[in-house]
């Protein structure tokens, strides 16, 4: 029993599986679509709404120094899932790579954890597209009923509640456009994206440029703001904290890697892809973040829309704010856009290796997608979105996505010892030092993250354990 638990799929088997016909998917995304794919998935909630409650609740100005930490941690598990993605291009990413690294029921739960990412990330990515989108509405003189513009539940101190909402109509609205966006195909989705990544990028160079101009250096001190006396809560232990919580405004470029088997030259443009765009939007956030602290002081910076209210701060700046609000929105939908086809593309891998019903892998002929997993990735986030509120949604999502880095790093240098023969058109450098400081990083920032995000994952692993004792050991086609 233990055995086929554990049975790997063959990597040339995973390969060749893809080689014919390509499972009916279609290789349309060239190298500039990956890294605009890339900044589409990347820029979104973490730095126009998460980015302002980190720096309030647990890192002040030294905010800066947790998104370096998140960013080498991410940039470690970049590497990894590039060498991963250039060696085994298929749609399943970390999913697959483990299926050949550590077995079926490993490989379960990693895909397992991916849906959680992907999932979670799109619906709490849409809740704060709502918030952003009501803001506008708002200065617009425009109100929405409360009944169907907020969650329908709220977490406040360990209790749950009823808002009083039916639903968070704004946030199921966008994901619905997104999904009609989606089953055009992939091409047109990533036409769509490019259009969206030029506006968000801009949007965020006019706030460094304009906002440089307006940074008041008195509100860097204190740079690291002292303990409260409660771990996680400024000092030091608030700034690792802080790394866990901005790592969510990384997340994204691992979702690249399911378009490996839609990409036209995979092993060259997949590195490509995931480090450059990877590395720009590390650049972008450090400097946002400096601005954002130094013209607004940290404390008063616990807002859905801490951006906007930095242009709000800035005198001369406010016909900047309508321009924030619209690049935000914009910005939102691209993530919503990406992290779905990601969700997608793994539901689509996991039934085609015969643990999820066989209709999710079915592809249609003419656009080239897996319709089925698309609409089923769609219902999804779009329920999600509308019953829960973000931080609960994006403090899972963390947790989930740390996890699945970790075990791509540590998978790296299994591989390496257990296949050394295997080609690998892209390398990551120092291995085994580099992947096990990713590792290490990773699990750090997860240790930090609060207890209830770990209570909340293990929740869902059971549930994705139910789900494959129930169903997948007894359809997986490796038996
Ligand atoms: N990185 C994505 C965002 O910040 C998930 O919205």
């Amino acid at each position: 029993m233990l055995d086929k638990l554990f049975k790997k799929k063959d990597i040339a088997a995973i390969l060749r599986e893809a080689s014919q016909s390509n499972g009916g998917l279609k290789r349309n995304l060239t190298a500039t679509n990956l890294v605009t794919l890339g900044i589409g998935a990347i820029v979104g909630a973490g730095i126009f709404v998460i980015t302002g409650q980190a720096a309030a609740e647990y890192a002040g100005p030294a905010l800066t120094i947790s998104f370096i930490i998140s960013a080498v941690a991410c940039v470690l598990a970049g590497l990894c899932y590039s060498e991963f993605a250039a060696m085994i291009p298929v749609s399943g990413s970390v999913y697959s790579y483990s299926y050949a690294t550590m077995g079926e029921l490993l490989a379960w739960f990693i895909g397992w954890t991916l849906v959680l990412e992907y999932l979670f990330a799109c619906s709490s990515v849409a809740v704060g597209w709502s918030g952003y989108m009501l803001s506008l509405f708002d200065s617009w003189g425009i109100s929405l009923p409360p009944q169907i513009a907020q969650s329908t539940f709220y977490y406040d101190n360990g209790v749950w509640g009823w808002t009083g909402s039916l639903l968070n109509l704004p946030a199921v609205f966008i994901v619905a456009v997104v999904w009609a966006l989606l089953m055009g195909g992939i091409k047109q989705s990533a036409a769509i994206n490019n259009v969206i990544v030029i506006i968000k990028i801009s949007v965020i160079l006019l706030f460094i440029g304009f906002g440089l101009s307006h940074i008041d250096t008195s509100n860097y001190t204190p740079y690291i703001p002292a303990n409260t006396g409660e771990a996680g809560h400024f000092g030091w232990s608030g700034i690792l904290r802080g790394a866990g919580i901005v790592f969510f405004a990384f997340l994204g470029f691992d979702a690249l890697s399911t378009a490996a088997q839609e990409t036209r030259n995979p092993q060259r443009d997949m590195p490509r892809g995931i480090l450059i765009s990877l590395l720009v939007c590390a650049v972008l956030y450090m400097l946002v973040t400096t601005v954002l602290t130094g013209i607004v002081r940290y404390d008063e910076l616990s807002v859905p829309a801490p951006i906007a209210l930095a242009i709000d701060r800035a005198e001369g700046l406010t016909w900047l704010s309508p321009l924030i609000k619209l690049g935000a929105i914009a910005g939102l939908s691209s993530v919503i856009l990406v992290m779905s086809l990601g969700q997608s593309r793994i539901y689509y891998a996991i039934a085609k290796d015969g643990l999820l019903p066989p209709v999710l892998a079915r592809v249609n002929p003419r656009t080239g997608i897996p319709q089925n997993a698309t609409i089923l990735a769609s219902c999804a986030t779009g329920i999600i979105a509308g019953l829960f509120p973000l931080q609960v949604l994006n403090e899972l999502v963390s947790i989930g996505t740390l996890l699945a880095f970790t075990i791509v790093c540590v998978s790296v240098v299994i591989l390496r010892r257990t296949r050394p023969e295997l080609n690998r058109p892209f390398k990551t450098p120092f291995s085994p030092y580099l992947p096990l400081l990713g590792a290490a990083i990773c699990v750090i920032q997860m240790i930090f993250l609060p207890g209830a995000a770990w209570v909340r994952l293990i929740g869902w692993t059971i549930i994705g354990l139910v789900i494959y004792f129930l169903y997948g050991i007894k359809h997986s086609h490796l038996r």
